[in-house]
């Protein structure tokens, strides 16, 4: 007999039911979400088969260089989310100013942030990258949308995303409703619910950081990973294990699957080049936060809540210290 399989569409659409009043606009924006994901998925399972590895010469509004991909990416992600009217803007990682929908399309009541290619350093070395998205409804002129309307906290987020571009092709998201991950079967072209109700343990024995910044580091992430590497020998009585991928969403990915921490933690040196962090609140700290709550884990600056943040500009930086709940808590709790 065959056996039926549910396919993100479906997932989405039998969520949608569950909601009163409900138009069938989210659906289809994530639909939209969803296929540009398939396109940029293609792109970067084909590299250099298709000319798009290495740099494009050029640097983003964070002063980063741009890989092709991140262009490529950024267009694809605008192109497939402009024309069916769900969107009232968009906002990416890899420009500078809100992109409004051209004026021969009609606009909706949405707003979509996005990073399209997290961790895109390492596109050329063939490690895991991702595309991470948040959507927030439009509370002001949906007409003539600004930065400001941008600006709302994590909390408010209506649905947050990534897809993994790793051996397979994953997207894991949540609607505020736990956290559920489809695989892409590139026979057929779609995403199938192959990791219903992800959750994540609350205690850990893995931790993500980039240590070459330990010079820097702040003294409660300096006592925090000095435990850890204490081991059995140190007050935590127990040996840890060490990771960094360097590609936010596959760290991410591997703490909805076997738990850990991973942090980008304010610094010194952070401090004194004027910046509040590496990573970015709107498009990349809040949406992985509504999905590591949601799948049980907590995210913090290392001081307050992250979703609880109120956004002052579109490209605001943050520290990040994210995971297993209570591993997260006690580094929090070291910043007292
Ligand atoms: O820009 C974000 C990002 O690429 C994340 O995906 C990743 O966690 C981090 O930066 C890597 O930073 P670093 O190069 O300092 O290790």
């Amino acid at each position: 007999m065959h056996n039926h399989r549910t396919t993100i569409t479906q997932f989405i659409i039998e969520e949608q039911r569950q909601i009163q009043g409900a138009t069938g606009d989210f659906t289809s924006l994530l639909n939209d979400v969803v296929t540009a994901c398939k396109v940029i998925s293609n792109l970067v399972n084909h590299g250099e088969l298709v000319g798009v590895l290495g740099t494009a010469g050029s640097e983003n509004v964070q002063g980063e260089d741009q890989k092709k991909l991140d262009i490529l990416s950024s267009e694809i992600f605008l192109s497939s989310n402009e024309w069916a009217g769900h969107c009232a803007a968009m906002a990416s990682e890899e420009m500078e100013d809100i992109y409004q929908i051209p004026s021969r399309y009609p606009k909706g009541k949405y707003l979509l942030t996005f990073d399209p290619l997290d961790g895109s350093s390492n596109t050329d070395v063939n490690v895991s990258v991702g595309t991470i998205f948040s959507i927030l409804r439009c509370k002001g002129d949906c007409v003539n949308p600004t930065a400001e309307d941008f600006l709302q906290r994590g909390t408010e987020q209506v649905a947050a995303g990534y897809a993994l571009y790793g051996p397979s092709t994953m997207i894991v998201l949540t609607t505020g409703n736990g956290v559920n991950g489809f695989t892409l079967d590139q026979n057929i072209g779609e995403f199938i619910l192959t990791h219903p109700g992800m959750t994540i343990p609350p205690d850990t024995r893995e931790f993500a950081i980039n240590a070459s910044n330990q010079r820097f580091w702040e003294e409660p992430v300096m006592r925090y990973v000095d435990e850890c590497l204490a081991g059995t020998d140190g007050p935590r009585k127990q040996d840890f294990n060490m990771r960094w991928i360097a590609s936010m969403v596959a760290e991410v990915h591997r703490i909805l699957t076997r738990g850990g921490i991973f942090m980008y933690p304010l610094d010194e040196k952070m401090k004194a080049a004027g910046r509040e962090g590496k990573l970015r609140l709107m498009y990349e700290a809040n949406p992985m936060a509504l999905i590591i709550e949601q799948a049980g884990g907590a995210a913090t600056t290392g001081r307050e809540r992250i979703l609880d943040l109120q956004p002052a500009t579109l490209h605001q930086r943050v520290p990040v210290i994210l995971g297993s709940r209570n591993e997260v808590e006690r580094v929090t709790g070291y910043h007292g």
